[in-house]
This record gives structure tokens, C-alpha cells and sequence, in this order.
């Protein structure tokens, strides 16, 4: 098992009507002139944006609003809260939405205290040292944003979707009540437990050995997956399955399940590129791009690992091999199309035509990617491939 350094800054408060801490973990963290930052519609449907405001007028909280961040948030939303920040000395950011908006939020809080343009932190031409601090009320159980540095942003001018790492942006608390998510429609409920599911095969896949516990960590979110994922897509307002899948989105990517081990990250890295052209959701790129990942990197030294899945998370039996291990990850294949997910590119009305300016753009931007196993350009493109 490899050393390692985990801490976990965000308190969280889960469970149905933890509403109730905001005002005063509010006040608590020294809130006094916030950006309240939301997506389009979903929480004044909800109701959701009603409370929150009522709660901020009962504790005198002078607030801003940045609304109408879409998914994959673009550069000109960050600049946009970026510039109310800086013009009304906000002190303080309450992200209220799903992972769009909590990263489009982390970006913002980062921006506010740098003095050039916020896309600088995407192309490693600076690197967030301090920021505005960040709450989140999770409105979509998918990214993990809620609890960790991560945020994702694109750039409709280059065409490029980028992660940035703002360990100075984790948010402070995030409020985490599962019954936000009942209104979540079957296709986003679907794409957010794939997602979850990446992240897991993401820190799953490794060439480290021996960090046994973070394993069967891993395996636990992915069982839980599995058993709710359809149940909540069935049923919307379950919510033990709600609650289920939120807390499995957090621990899913809040450092935990990285701890001791080395990471992949190939298939997300593919992912975005897909999105940063195509718009589509994240999650639905995964399904397309991870089971054509697995076919690609599996081989005989490695199919152990994609057998231990198949046996301890889908139950299936037989002798560990590449026969096993084709068999586990088409019943990966199955789950994500279970769930209505595309499973092809050509599903998502994507053809071959600009596989190569991906590829190329991933190869000039990180070289080989892939922790698990390095893949180079050649790679990337027969993994597009495959997937058509
Ligand atoms: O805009 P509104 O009206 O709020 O609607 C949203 C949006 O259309 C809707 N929604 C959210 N909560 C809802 C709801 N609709 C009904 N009821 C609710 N309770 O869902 C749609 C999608 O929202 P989005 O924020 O895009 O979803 P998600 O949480 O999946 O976030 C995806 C983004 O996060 C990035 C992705 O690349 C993508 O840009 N990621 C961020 C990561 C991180 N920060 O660590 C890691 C991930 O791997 C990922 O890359
Ligand atoms: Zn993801």
C-alpha cells in the first residue's frame, strides 16, 4: 500500500430536512455578502430557492445571484460570478445545484482572489492558491464536487473541457438531503450512477498492489449501485435509494477511495473531450467510453481485476481469465443499458468525423494518459473507434 495524506475539510449534514443548518453554519463560516449560484429551472421548481432565500433573509445574509450555469458550466459563467464577486466584495459563495454549478462555483471562488483570467487554472498557466470559501446544498448525486477540489470547466472558443484542482475551494460544508434528488428525471439519475460507477473504476484500476481496504471500499459503492441505481431510476421518490446513491456519490469521489494506491483517469480524460465537442452529459459519455476502455486495456496480467468485479459485484462464477473477464465487463455493458444509458457513440448521434482532432488534442495536452495502463494516441483513437 502506497503512503498517503487524506483529509477530509467539508462537514457534511445528510439526511432529509438538513436544511436547517444553513443559516447558522452561514453565519458560523462568516458569511455576510454571499453569491448564491443555481443552474436553470430545477430549484425554484423544486421550491428549493425559496427556502434557501428565506433562510437568508431571517439571518440577514445580504445576497447576489448567478443563475443559468449549464451543465459541462462554461469559462464566460465563471467570469461572469467572478465579476459580481469582485464588484460587491462577496465574501462568501453557497452553490446550490448539482455538479455544474458547485464547479462552476469552486472556479469562481478561485478566480475572485487572482488577478488574471480564471481559464489560466485550467491550462496550468497558474494554479489556485486561495479562494473565497464555497458551500454546497447537492441537488443531483453524481460528481462528488460536494467534497472535493475538483471542478470542470469548458471553453466553448477552444473546444476544450478541463478539469482544474482547487484544493483551496473545497467547499466548507455541503448539505446533502436525498429527497433534493426526487425530482431528478430518470435519464440524469441514470447518468449520475454511472459516473459514480467511473469514478470507482477509475481509483479501482491501478497498478498498486495491496491496498485491499480501499478495494473493497470500492466494491461496496459499486454494489450499492447496482442494487439502487435501478431502483431509483424506477423510483423516483424511494429514499433509501436516493440516500443510498447520494452517499455513494460523495464517498465515491472524496479522496477515500484513492488512498494507498495509484489512479487512472483515462477514460474521464477521453470523456471530456467527447463533451467539450458534443455537449453531452458527462455521464452518458462514460457509458459509451468506459466499457470500450476495459476491452481495450484488458490482458492476461491484468483480467484478475476485472474478474473481481465480475465475481464480488455482478455474482458470477468461473475460473479468472480473459473469458471471466470479458463476461464482467459486458455486464457492466448490460447495467449501463439497463439504465437507458447509450453504450455507443452513434447512440448519441456522434460519428467518426472528429475522433482524430480528440485524440490529438488529449495527446498534446497530457502526452500518455492512464495510470492503470499508459495509453498513447494510437490508443485513444482505437478506443474512439471501438466505440462507434
Ligand atoms: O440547471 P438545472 O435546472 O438545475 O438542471 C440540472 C441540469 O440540467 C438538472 N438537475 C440538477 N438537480 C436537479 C435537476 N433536475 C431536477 N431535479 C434536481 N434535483 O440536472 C442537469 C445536469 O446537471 P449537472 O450539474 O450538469 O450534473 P452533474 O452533477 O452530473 O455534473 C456534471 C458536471 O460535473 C463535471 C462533469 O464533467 C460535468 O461538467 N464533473 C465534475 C467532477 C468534480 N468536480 O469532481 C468530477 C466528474 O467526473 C465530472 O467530470
Ligand atoms: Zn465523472
Amino acid at each position: 500500500m502506497k503512503n498517503f495524506k487524506f483529509s477530509a475539510k467539508t462537514d457534511i449534514f445528510f439526511g432529509k430536512g438538513e436544511i436547517k443548518v444553513l443559516g447558522n453554519q452561514l453565519k458560523k463560516n462568516g458569511a455576510k455578502n454571499i453569491l448564491l449560484t443555481y443552474g436553470k429551472n430545477s430549484i425554484k421548481k423544486s421550491g428549493l430557492y425559496d427556502n434557501v432565500i428565506e433562510i437568508l433573509k431571517e439571518k440577514n445574509i445580504n445576497f447576489f445571484e448567478l443563475s443559468g450555469i449549464d451543465p459541462n458550466p462554461r469559462i464566460t459563467s465563471v467570469r461572469a460570478g467572478i465579476k459580481i464577486c469582485k464588484e460587491n466584495n462577496i465574501d462568501f459563495i453557497l452553490a446550490v445545484g448539482a455538479g455544474s454549478v458547485i464547479d462552476c462555483s469552486k472556479a469562481i471562488a478561485s478566480g475572485s482572489l487572482y488577478d488574471g483570467d480564471p481559464w489560466d487554472f485550467a491550462i496550468g498557466k497558474a494554479h489556485a492558491k486561495k479562494a473565497l470559501p464555497v458551500a454546497c446544498i447537492l441537488t443531483l448525486a453524481a460528481t462528488g464536487s460536494e467534497m472535493n477540489s475538483g471542478a470542470v470547466i469548458t471553453n466553448d472558443d477552444t473546444k476544450e473541457k478541463l478539469p482544474i484542482h482547487a484544493e483551496c475551494a473545497k467547499p466548507v460544508f455541503s448539505i446533502l438531503d436525498p429527497e433534493y434528488t426526487f425530482s431528478v428525471p430518470k435519464y440524469q439519475t441514470a447518468a449520475g450512477c454511472v459516473d459514480i460507477m467511473s469514478h470507482v473504476f477509475e481509483q479501482y484500476f491501478s497498478p498498486s498492489s495491496n491496498a485491499y481496504v480501499t478495494d473493497m471500499l470500492c466494491e461496496g459503492i459499486l454494489k450499492t449501485i447496482v442494487k439502487y441505481g435501478p431502483v431509483a431510476y424506477e423510483q423516483p421518490e424511494n429514499y433509501i435509494a436516493r440516500a443510498n446513491i447520494m452517499w455513494a456519490g460523495t464517498i465515491g469521489l472524496n479522496g477515500l477511495l484513492s488512498c494507498g494506491k495509484m489512479t487512472d483517469w483515462a477514460s474521464h480524460l477521453i470523456e471530456h473531450e467527447v463533451s467539450a465537442i458534443y455537449d453531452l452529459t458527462h455521464g452518458a459519455g462514460l457509458a459509451i467510453i468506459t466499457p470500450a476502455w476495459m476491452r481495450h486495456v484488458l490482458d492476461n496480467y491484468n483480467s484478475y481485476k476485472f474478474c473481481e468485479i465480475g465475481k464480488n459485484v455482478f455474482g458470477l462464477t468461473g475460473n479468472d481469465g480473459i473469458d471471466l473477464a470479458n463476461r464482467s465487463i459486458d455486464k457492466i455493458e448490460e447495467f449501463f443499458k439497463k439504465l437507458n444509458m447509450p453504450v455507443r457513440l452513434c447512440e448519441a448521434d456522434i460519428d467518426n468525423s472528429r475522433i482524430e482532432e480528440m485524440a490529438e488534442k488529449i495527446n498534446s495536452r497530457f502526452g500518455k494518459i492512464g495510470g492503470f495502463k499508459q495509453l498513447d494516441k494510437n490508443d485513444v483513437l482505437a478506443i474512439l473507434n471501438s466505440c462507434l
